[in-house]
C-alpha cells in the first residue's frame, strides 16, 4: 500500500495512526518513495521544543527545483506547468510547459549568479502575479539563494523594513502591475523603499505595463535582456535538508514583522504530500489557487506543492471583480478548472452579487473546492457548496498558518465527511492538542481551548530570521513542549476540530493577518495622536474590519475630526498598506487599562462590536470611568 495517496476514510485512520505511532518510519517512507535526493539523510528527525530545535532529514542533500521541474521532464515535458491568466480577459492566457519552465528557471538562475547572488544570500521579490514571480522563486531555489517575497500590496515602508530585516542584497520587481482597471506603480514604491535600504545594490525589473519609469544608473536593470543572454542550463546547487529555502514575513504582537524561516527538505515533502491529498490531484487536472504568491498559500499551493507533483497550476493576475463579478467563474469554465482554492472573504464578496454571475458559466469541471485564511462562516460555506460546488464537490476548509508551511487540519475531499465551519480532522502526522488557560491539555472530546501542536511535522518554520529568542517566546513558551498556534479551537463529540479564531492580538481582515501593534505604531506617528488601540469588529464581507480608538494629544482639539481620520488612514496606508485601513475611528479621552498598564481589548472589542450587555469583570481596571465615555460615543 502506498501511503502517499489517501483514498478512503479507513485508510486515513490507518495511515494517521501509523504516522503518530512511528513518525520517523512513516516520514522516511514518504520521503524515500516520492522525491529525488542527491544524498540520503542520516537521521529522519531530531527535535526539542524546549530549545526549540527541529530538524528533518538531516544529512540529506537535494535541490527542490529538481523535484519541482527536472524530474518531470521525461514524462511531462510538454505538459503545462504554469497556466497564466492575465488581468485582462482579452489578453491571451499563457501555457508554460515543464520544458519551458526548466529553461526559464535556469536562465533566471544564471542571471542571478552573474549578478553576484550566492548561496545563502537573501533576495527580495516584489512582483505582481505574473509568471516571473513563480520563476524568480524557483531561480533562487535553484542556486540556493533565500527568497523573501513581499506581497506587492505592501507599502514602501513595509517593504524597506522587510528588506532590511533580512539584509537582502537584491530586489526583483516590475515596472508596474495591473489590478482590474487600475495600474500600480510598483517600481516607484521600490524606489521609495530603497531610499532607506543602503545595502541593496541591484534591482532587476520585469516589464509588464510598459510604463515610463525611472531606472537608477548602476543599480537598476531590465530583466528581459539579461535573461535573453543567459544559458538555459544551470546546474542545481546542492542544498542541505535544513538549508533555508525562504523567508516570509507575518505580523505578530509587536510592531516588527516576523521573518519566518522555512527550510528545504521538510517543507518540500510536506507541501507536496498535502497538495496531493487535499486536492486529490490526478494527472490531467488543472488546479487553481487564487491566493497571491506573496502569502504562504501561494508559496506552498501555487508554486512548490503543485509543481512537486507535476501538476498544472494557474497563476491569475487579476481580481475577482474585473471586468465583472463573474471573472472567477469565467476562468473556471475557460480552463476547465478541477480544483479551486480561495478565501472566505472572496466567497462572501461574490455571494453578495447577483447569482446570474455564477449561473452564466459552466462549472461542471470542478471536483474539489477549498477555503483558507480565516474561519468560513456557515452562510458562506453553504453558498459555496450550493452554487459553486453544486453539492457535488467537497468543500475543504483548510486550517493552517504561515508558520506551519502546509495544511494542518482539513477534510480530505472524498475521504472525510464535511460539516460546515469545521476543519474536521488533522492531516497525517499532525498531532493537535487543546489546552486550557492554565496549560493543561484537555483530553477527550467535547473540549474547547487553545490550539497547540504537540509533535513536529516536516514543514514547521524553524526560526524567525535573526531572532530565535522571539521564535521561542512566541510559539514555544505559552505551553511547555508545545507549538502554540495563537488560535482557539474546539473538538466536538466525534473528534472533529473547529477553529474558533485568534486568541492573540492578530486580527484577520479579508484573510490578511494583521497585528494590532504595527497599526497602532503607525497611528501614533501622527503628530496629533497620543495613543491608540485597534480591535476587530465583525464585517459581513471582510470577516473582520478594524475599529480604532484614538486619544488625541490635545483634549478638545478643534480640528475637523473627519480630516484627522483621513490622515490617520493615510499614515496607515504609508506604513503598512491599504489593507490595514480603519473602518471606524472613535476619538476618546482614555482607554480602559489594567493596573499593570495593559489595554483591556476585550472590553473595547465588545463595545465596538455593539455588544455591551456583559462587559465581564471590570474590577481590575485602573480607570473604569472611561468605559462609560467610550460606550456613550461608540460609532
Ligand atoms: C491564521 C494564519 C494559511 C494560509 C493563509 C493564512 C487563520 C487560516 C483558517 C481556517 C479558521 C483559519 C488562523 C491562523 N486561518 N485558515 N480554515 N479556519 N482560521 O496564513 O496569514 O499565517 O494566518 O489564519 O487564525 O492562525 P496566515
Amino acid at each position: 500500500m502506498s501511503n502517499y495517496h489517501i483514498k478512503h476514510l479507513e485508510e486515513y485512520f490507518k495511515v494517521y495512526r501509523k504516522s503518530v505511532r512511528e513518525p520517523e518510519i512513516f516520514w522516511e517512507e514518504i520521503a524515500e518513495e516520492h522525491f529525488l535526493w542527491r544524498k540520503r539523510w542520516d537521521k529522519v528527525l531530531s527535535w526539542d521544543f524546549k530549545k526549540p530545535e527541529i530538524s528533518w532529514f538531516e544529512g540529506a542533500q537535494l535541490n527542490i527545483t529538481e523535484n519541482c521541474i527536472d524530474r518531470h521532464l521525461v514524462t511531462k515535458g510538454d505538459k503545462t506547468a504554469i497556466l497564466f491568466e492575465p488581468n485582462d480577459p482579452n489578453e491571451k492566457a499563457q501555457h508554460i510547459t515543464y520544458n519551458d519552465l526548466y529553461k526559464k528557471v535556469n536562465q533566471f538562475a544564471n542571471v542571478l549568479k552573474q549578478q553576484g547572488v550566492n548561496k545563502g544570500d537573501r533576495v527580495c521579490i516584489y512582483l505582481p502575479m505574473i509568471p516571473e514571480l513563480a520563476i524568480s522563486l524557483l531561480a533562487c531555489a535553484r542556486i540556493g539563494a533565500i527568497h523573501s517575497v513581499v506581497f506587492a500590496g505592501f507599502s514602501s515602508t513595509a517593504l524597506s523594513t522587510r528588506i532590511n530585516d533580512s539584509d537582502c542584497k537584491m530586489v526583483i520587481t516590475s515596472d508596474g502591475s495591473y489590478r482590474g482597471s487600475k495600474t500600480i506603480d510598483l517600481k516607484g514604491i521600490v524606489d521609495e523603499a530603497l531610499e532607506s535600504c543602503p545595502d541593496v545594490k541591484n534591482v532587476l525589473v520585469a516589464k509588464r505595463i510598459h510604463s515610463e519609469i525611472f531606472m537608477k544608473e548602476g543599480r537598476d536593470q531590465w530583466l528581459q535582456p539579461l535573461l535573453d543572454q543567459a544559458s538555459t542550463e544551470c546546474e542545481p546547487t546542492l542544498m542541505d535538508a535544513e538549508d533555508p529555502l525562504f523567508i516570509l514575513y507575518t505580523s505578530g504582537s509587536t510592531g516588527k514583522p516576523k521573518g519566518m524561516v522555512h527550510t528545504t527538505a521538510g517543507y518540500m515533502v510536506y507541501t507536496a504530500y498535502t497538495f496531493k491529498n487535499m486536492f486529490q490531484y490526478k494527472e490531467n487536472d488543472v488546479y487553481w489557487c487564487t491566493a497571491d504568491i506573496g502569502w504562504i498559500t501561494g508559496h506552498s499551493y501555487i508554486v512548490y506543492g503543485p509543481l512537486a507533483n507535476g501538476a498544472t497550476t494557474v497563476i491569475f493576475e487579476g481580481v475577482p471583480s474585473y471586468p465583472d463579478f463573474g471573472r472567477f467563474w469565467d476562468i473556471i469554465q475557460k480552463h476547465k478548472i478541477n480544483q479551486f482554492y480561495t478565501a472566505p472573504t472572496a466567497i462572501r464578496a461574490l455571494a453578495k452579487e447577483k447569482i446570474e454571475f455564477v449561473e452564466y458559466y459552466d462549472l461542471s469541471s470542478l471536483k474539489v473546492i477549498g477555503s483558507v485564511g480565516e474561519p468560513i462562516n456557515e452562510e458562506a460555506w453553504h453558498w459555496y457548496n450550493d452554487n459553486i460546488g453544486k453539492r457535488n464537490s467537497p468543500v475543504i476548509d483548510t486550517w493552517w498558518q504561515t508558520e506551519t508551511g502546509g495544511i494542518m487540519i482539513s477534510p480530505i475531499p472524498y475521504v472525510t465527511p464535511t460539516i460546515p465551519t469545521y476543519a474536521t480532522l488533522p492531516f497525517i502526522g499532525i498531532q493537535p492538542a487543546i489546552m486550557d488557560d492554565k496549560g493543561k491539555e484537555l483530553n477527550g472530546n467535547q473540549v474547547e481551548g487553545r490550539l497547540c501542536i504537540k509533535f513536529p511535522w516536516p514543514s514547521i518554520a524553524r526560526t524567525i530570521w535573526g531572532d530565535h529568542k522571539r521564535y521561542k517566546e512566541t510559539y514555544f513558551s505559552t505551553f511547555e513542549n508545545n507549538y502554540f498556534t495563537g488560535d482557539g479551537a474546539l473538538r466536538d463529540a466525534t473528534g472533529y476540530y473547529r477553529i474558533t479564531g485568534r486568541v492573540d492580538d492578530v486580527i484577520i481582515v479579508s484573510g490578511h493577518n494583521l497585528g494590532t501593534a504595527p497599526i497602532e505604531d503607525a497611528i501614533n506617528e501622527h503628530p496629533a495622536v497620543a495613543e491608540s488601540a485597534i480591535v476587530g469588529i465583525p464585517h459581513d464581507i471582510k470577516g473582520n474590519a478594524l475599529y480604532g480608538y484614538v486619544i488625541l494629544k490635545e483634549i478638545g482639539n478643534t480640528r475637523d475630526q473627519n480630516n484627522l481620520r483621513k490622515e490617520i488612514n493615510q499614515i496607515i496606508t504609508e506604513h503598512i498598506g491599504p489593507i490595514a485601513k480603519l473602518e471606524k475611528i472613535q476619538f476618546t479621552n482614555g482607554l480602559p487599562k489594567t493596573r499593570s498598564g495593559k489595554i483591556m481589548r476585550r472590553i473595547l472589542r465588545k463595545i465596538a462590536g455593539g455588544d455591551t450587555s456583559n462587559l465581564g469583570d471590570t474590577s481590575t481596571l485602573l480607570n473604569p470611568e472611561v468605559v462609560k465615555e467610550i460606550m456613550a460615543n461608540v460609532l
